[in-house]
């Protein structure tokens, strides 16, 4: 690499910096993507800008063969066709550092038992799937960092049994399964300076964390930090321990609404469908509870009529609002018992409320008007 630089001093001290040249050293380099190159080269290296979609053309010549690592840093590479890769049948390492890739498959080569060495720093990957890299069965270091990857599905690295070296570092992973890893044989892998959530459902992740701690595999390990829940955050999340009382990261995940998770988001359905379920046990009892009063009354009232006054009091003005103002008056009360109690408990303080509250007769009057002036 020092050659490499040397001589690219050297071109442009000499003011070829605008013309389109490529130098054969120990790296052949090129400023420009040429239409043609001598046999046998091994490593290809481009100072290029701007190359937006590498097609199935651009790199269709069969000389380039032999060449076993390709370099092409900060060259604005947008994406890459399937089989653009297809001539360079002994692809060793490739580099693609800086660019801004935000997909990535093994489609890209046809040659895919050869490559070894797959650099993909600093680009705009987000998700990585199962085809990301199947059949790249000799790949060994694989370099992700600084990407912006959230999701991982568990085949992903399925077909990957040689690799030695995985740098996932400086994503924006937050939650990882365990299962992804399982195909991997004591592989180091890098996860510093991802977001990570360190809920409950974060424990098993601990363990495997705590597994290749224990085996020297995981790198920069106090980097890897918890960001939520608040009370976990700059946390090491190896350290995590057991959750003792899991509605206490419940009540966080729920309660913060810049980290809503998939998980959170479904807990807090749960939650809302606890509360209504709740909200229609309440009314249940109440309704219950005004059923068993009103066939008290019939009851009572069969053996003892009302007074005249009570008669005249309610017809008129009397008959909707007087009612409506005692039903809220009972209703307020009925919020305050709250719905985690035991239903008998309930019914049986509803009552007791309900005596205190509303005098018999005040029952009678709601509850049994209609029913009288039928009868009436
Ligand atoms: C591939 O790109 C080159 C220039 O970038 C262009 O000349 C060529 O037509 C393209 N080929 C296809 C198949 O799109
Ligand atoms: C590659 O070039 C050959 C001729 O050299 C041509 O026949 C073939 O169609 C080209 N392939 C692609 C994918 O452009
Ligand atoms: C990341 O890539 C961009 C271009 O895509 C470049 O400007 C920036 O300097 C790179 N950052 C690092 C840390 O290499
Ligand atoms: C991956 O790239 C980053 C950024 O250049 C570097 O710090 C890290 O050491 C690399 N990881 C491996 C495993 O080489
Ligand atoms: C894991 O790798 C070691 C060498 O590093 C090898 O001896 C062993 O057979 C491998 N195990 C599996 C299950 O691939
Ligand atoms: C790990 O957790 C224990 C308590 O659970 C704490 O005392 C210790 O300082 C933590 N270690 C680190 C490195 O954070």
């Amino acid at each position: 690499m020092k050659v490499l630089f040397l001589v690219w001093g050297f071109f442009q001290s000499l003011g070829f910096v605008c013309s389109l040249t490529c130098v054969s050293a120990q790296d052949y380099v090129c400023d420009y993507i040429p239409n043609d190159y001598p046999p046998g080269l091994t490593s290809l290296v481009f100072f290029v800008r701007n190359v937006g979609e590498i097609n199935s053309t651009i790199f269709n010549y069969t000389s380039l063969s032999s060449v076993t690592s390709l370099t092409m840093r900060q060259s604005g590479i947008t994406a890459i066709a399937p089989g653009a890769f297809a001539q360079f049948q002994s692809l060793e390492s490739l580099n693609l550092h800086s660019n801004d890739l935000s997909h990535i498959t093994s489609d890209w080569f046809i040659h895919k038992e050869g490559l070894e060495k797959l650099i993909l720093i600093n680009n705009s990957i987000a998700a990585l799937d199962g085809n990301s890299f199947a059949g790249l069965v000799k790949l060994s270091d694989l370099n992700l960092s600084h990407n912006q990857i959230h999701t991982i599905t568990s085949d992903c690295f399925s077909f990957l049994p040689g690799l030695k070296h995985l740098d996932l570092s400086h994503n924006k992973l937050r939650h990882l399964s365990v299962d992804s890893f399982i195909p991997l044989n004591r592989t180091k892998i890098a996860v510093h300076g991802n977001p990570w959530d360190c809920s409950c459902t974060v424990y098993e992740f601990s363990l495997f964390l705590r597994e290749l701690q224990t085996a020297s595999l995981l790198p920069n390990e106090m980097e890897v930090l918890c960001m939520s829940p608040a009370h976990h955050r700059g946390r090491p999340v190896w350290n995590v321990s057991k959750c003792v009382n899991p509605t206490t990261d419940v009540v966080f995940t729920t309660g913060n609404s810049q980290n809503i998770t998939p998980g959170g988001i479904h807990l807090s359905t749960v939650i809302s469908l606890v509360v209504v379920l709740c909200a229609l046990v309440l009314v249940i009892c109440v309704l219950s509870v005004l059923y068993h009063r009103k066939q008290e009354q019939k009851h009572l009232l069969t053996i003892k009529p009302l007074p005249e006054e009570q008669e005249h009091a309610s017809p008129g003005q009397g008959q909707a609002q007087p009612d409506f103002q005692a039903m809220s008056g009972i209703s307020n009360r009925l919020e305050s018992i709250s719905c985690d109690h035991k239903m008998k408990q309930s019914n049986n303080r509803l009552l007791l409320k309900l005596d205190q509250t509303v005098p018999e007769s005040q029952i009678y009057q709601i509850y049994s008007t209609r029913i009288f002036q039928t009868e009436r």
